[in-house]
């Protein structure tokens, strides 16, 4: 049970709302859950009868039609607008594209912006929302892995700089989610496997939050790895709703990534500095974090709070879900340089999430600047 008494063992709910100052997420997961959208989108805003769509292409093309009729069944009318897939669409010549749509359409307040896609349309059309006419509603469907458990829960929304990723954006809470895991089977092989890393993320932090109960997600992850690959169900929507419920709980506690939320960053100092230095799309996010994951474990156990054995061990998971294990066509004196000017950076001093146990992280200020040299070139930064 958490604070407010209610069951953290979500393994069989399928709907949970998560509560911060910001604002209150319903967030529904089931298979399925797309078809109800009409429904859902008109039950949170009664009233409204347009929802502007904002999809990736490939999205698009793929679920367009049908989620227009899931829409237009309920007696709503979806304005539906495509953008190139990829993270090359989080800038701001896109955001301003999406308002000049909205504008042309006399979009109002009460109406709603839906992102429709993975990560990078859930942060791109987010932050539209939350800045157009000073915040319009959202919802969030995401259509991959790594939307599912991570990027459409908690609110951040944002847009990429030349100088970094995600430099410009708002917290802002969306009104509604909908997950619906079925989606994974239209997912290509790669995409899924870049969504795993952000899953193995949770599985290496869940005993780090307060007032979760149980730590089920590592050992799932170790154990039921190949049947996870292959979308065996009720496992896979299982460990979708469990990830939630860990980012559910961490955000409730700190939605303004304060203090507690920074452990949601394991694997992504280095991951950032990836996707920045050898160019957004080179590398997943989710293939920069796994390689980010890996220099955690090994900063951990070189400096102490882990050793070699849980090194092993998360290497091995990596290994068992395809994710990459060298750095390649990246400098190291580029890395270090673009780690040293994360937005995360406090008063010089980086913030390093690093694993201290199974499933139990620690931050840490004090890392030597040689010691992650030393572990990037031994993954293969030149
Ligand atoms: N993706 C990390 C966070 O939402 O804080």
């Amino acid at each position: 049970m958490d604070r407010r008494g209610r069951s953290l063992q979500t393994a069989e709910e399928t709907s949970l709302s998560l509560r911060v100052p910001g604002g209150v997420s319903t967030i529904v997961v089931e298979r399925g859950a797309l078809a109800s959208a009409g429904a859902r989108l008109a039950r949170e805003w009664p009233g409204e009868r347009r929802v502007f769509v904002v999809a990736d292409e490939r999205v698009s093309e793929l679920h367009g039609a049908a989620f227009d009729g899931a829409l237009r069944a309920a007696g709503l009318e979806p304005c539906r607008k495509a953008v190139p897939a990829g993270e090359g669409s989080k800038s701001l010549t896109v955001a301003a594209e999406l308002y000049d749509w909205l504008a042309g359409q006399r979009a109002e307040r009460g109406e709603p912006v839906l992102a429709f896609g993975g990560g990078v349309v859930g942060d791109l059309a987010g932050f539209v929302a939350a800045t157009y006419l000073r915040g319009v509603p959202l919802a969030q469907a995401p259509t991959t892995l790594l939307a599912m458990v991570d990027s459409s829960v908690g609110g951040k929304t944002g847009i990429n700089l030349p100088a970094g990723k995600n430099l410009v954006g708002a917290f802002y809470q969306p009104g509604l989610v909908l997950v619906d895991p079925g989606l994974l089977h239209t997912l290509p092989e790669g995409g899924l496997r870049s969504g795993w890393a952000d899953v193995i993320k949770y599985g290496l932090l869940e005993r780090s939050v307060p007032g979760l109960a149980g730590a089920e997600l590592l050992p799932l992850l170790e154990g039921e790895g190949r049947a996870l690959r292959a979308l065996q169900e009720p496992l896979c929507s299982r460990v979708v709703r469990r990830c939630i419920a860990i980012k559910r709980a961490v955000v409730e506690q700190d939605e303004r990534e304060t203090g507690l939320r920074r452990i949601l960053n394991l694997g992504h100092t280095v991951g950032h500095a990836l996707e920045a230095t050898a160019g957004y799309g080179r590398y997943t996010h989710g293939e920069a974090v796994a390689l980010g994951l890996r220099a955690a474990a090994r900063l951990a156990a070189r400096r102490g709070p882990s050793d070699i054995s849980l090194q092993g061990r998360i290497d091995a998971l990596l290994d068992d879900f395809g994710l990459p294990a060298r750095i390649e066509g990246c400098a190291v004196d580029d890395l270090l340089r673009r780690i040293g000017s994360d937005k995360k950076v406090r008063q010089g001093r980086v913030h390093w999430v690093l694993p201290e146990a199974p499933g139990q992280v620690g931050i840490y200020d004090d890392v030597p600047g040689d010691e992650v040299r030393a572990v990037l070139e031994e993954l293969g930064a030149a």
